[in-house]
C-alpha cells in the first residue's frame, strides 16, 4: 500500500476551509492508504500560544479528528511533538535549505507581516519541519490544500537534493490537491482565504458553529449584484458558496445552476447553510461524546506514539548515518 501523511495545526477549532479543503480528504483516504496522520502541535507555536488555550485546543482538535471520521485503528493518527524525530530531521534539513529559499515562502511573508512584533526563527524555517514531517514517513502522497502547495514544493526540493548529495534516501512525495474546495474563501471577503486567525468572525464557519450561527453567516456572505447562480468570473462570492455546496452535495456547477435556475441569492445561500448544517451536525454529536472522554483519547494518541516512532526512528536512523554522524552504540 501507498503511504499517505498530511498534519492540521491544533491552533484553534478547525474551519470549514480545514474541512474541506483537507480533512475530508483524510477520512476518505484511509480505505486505500496506509495513513498517517498528526497535530502539528510544533509548528504552532511559530505563532505565540497561551499555554492553557494551546493544550486545550490540543485536545479539542484530537477530539474532532477522531469526530470527522480518523479511525485510529486504521491510521496513525499522533501528536507531533510526542514524537522526537520530527525535531530533529527538521535540524538536519534546516542544514539542507539554503536562505533565498525560504525567503521566497509566501506564507512566511504573510505572517511576519501580520505578526510583525514576533518574526522568530521558527517562523521562517516552518517548511524544514513541515518536510521532515513529510520525508520521516516516506510518504507517497500528501492531502492539503492551496495555501500548502509551496512548502510542499520546497519538501521535495530538499529530499531531492538530499537524496542526490548522498544516495536515495527519501521517497519524493506527490501533492493530493482537491478540484474543488481547495481554496475555500472568507464569506466576507471572497478574495481572501478562508482562515481561523480573521478578526472577523462572521467571514469563517468553525466546525463547532451552532446552526444559527451557520446560517446566519451563509446569509451575510459577500455576493454580487447580479443576482443568478452561474460560476463566472468576477462573480468571487457566488463561485466560494457554489464550491462549498458542490463539495458537501458532490454536485456539479452546472447541476447547481440548474438546481436554482430562477432563484434569488436567498434561497441559494439558505440551501448551502442547510447543507453545511447537516454535514457539521453528526460530526459535532460525535465530538460532544468524544470531548468528554480524556482518557479515551489519552489512550488513542498515546498509543499513536510509539507506533509513529517505530518509522520516523528508521527513517532518522539512516539520514544521520549518510550525514556522517558516529553511531550510537
Ligand atoms: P493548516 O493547519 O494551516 O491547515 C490544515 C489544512 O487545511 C488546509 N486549508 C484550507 N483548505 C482550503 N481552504 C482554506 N481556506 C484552507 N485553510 C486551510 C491547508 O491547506 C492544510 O492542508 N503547515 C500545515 C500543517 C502541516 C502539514 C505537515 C501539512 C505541518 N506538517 C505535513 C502536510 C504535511 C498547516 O499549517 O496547515
Amino acid at each position: 500500500k501507498k503511504r499517505v501523511l498530511s498534519m492540521i495545526q491544533p491552533t484553534g477549532m478547525f474551519t470549514l476551509g480545514n474541512y474541506l479543503g483537507a480533512l475530508k480528504n483524510f477520512v476518505a483516504l484511509q480505505d486505500d492508504y496506509e495513513c498517517v496522520y498528526a497535530l502539528a502541535d510544533l509548528h504552532a507555536i511559530t505563532v505565540r500560544q497561551e499555554p492553557a488555550a494551546f493544550r486545550k485546543n490540543t485536545l479539542s482538535a484530537y477530539a474532532m479528528m477522531l469526530a470527522l471520521g480518523i479511525d485510529p485503528e486504521k491510521s496513525i493518527f499522533f501528536i507531533q511533538s510526542q514524537v522526537p524525530q520530527h525535531a530533529q530531521l527538521a535540524w538536519v534539513l534546516n542544514c539542507h535549505t539554503q536562505f533565498g529559499e525560504l525567503s521566497r515562502m509566501t506564507q512566511f511573508k504573510d505572517k511576519s507581516a501580520k505578526h510583525a512584533d514576533n518574526i522568530n526563527a521558527g517562523l521562517f524555517t516552518y517548511p524544514c519541519l513541515m518536510a521532515a514531517d513529510i520525508l520521516l514517513y516516506n510518504a507517497d502522497y500528501v492531502p492539503i490544500g492551496a495555501d500548502q502547495k509551496q512548502h510542499l514544493e520546497l519538501a521535495r526540493n530538499v529530499a531531492e537534493r538530499f537524496n542526490g548529495l548522498y544516495s536515495p534516501t527519501f521517497v519524493v512525495p506527490e501533492g493530493l490537491i482537491p478540484k474543488t474546495g481547495a481554496r475555500i474563501m472568507s464569506l466576507q471577503d471572497p478574495t481572501k482565504k478562508m482562515s481561523k486567525s480573521d478578526e472577523n468572525t462572521a467571514g469563517f464557519i468553525t466546525m463547532l458553529d451552532t446552526p444559527d450561527q451557520i446560517m446566519k453567516k451563509f446569509k451575510r456572505a459577500v455576493t454580487d449584484s447580479e443576482a443568478c447562480v452561474r460560476y463566472a468570473e468576477g462573480k468571487d462570492g457566488i463561485n466560494n458558496l457554489m464550491g462549498i455546496y458542490s463539495c458537501i452535495t458532490g454536485k456539479s456547477y452546472e447541476e447547481i445552476e440548474k438546481e436554482f435556475e430562477g432563484h434569488g441569492y436567498g434561497d441559494f445561500k439558505t440551501a448551502v447553510g442547510e447543507a453545511v448544517v447537516a454535514e457539521l451536525g453528526p460530526i459535532q454529536k460525535r465530538y460532544n461524546e468524544l470531548i468528554r472522554d480524556k482518557a479515551y483519547l489519552e489512550k488513542c494518541y498515546s498509543e499513536a506514539a510509539p507506533r509513529a516512532e517505530a518509522i520516523a526512528r528508521r527513517t532518522l536512523q539512516k539520514v544521520m548515518k549518510k550525514v556522517g554522524y558516529l553511531p550510537q552504540k
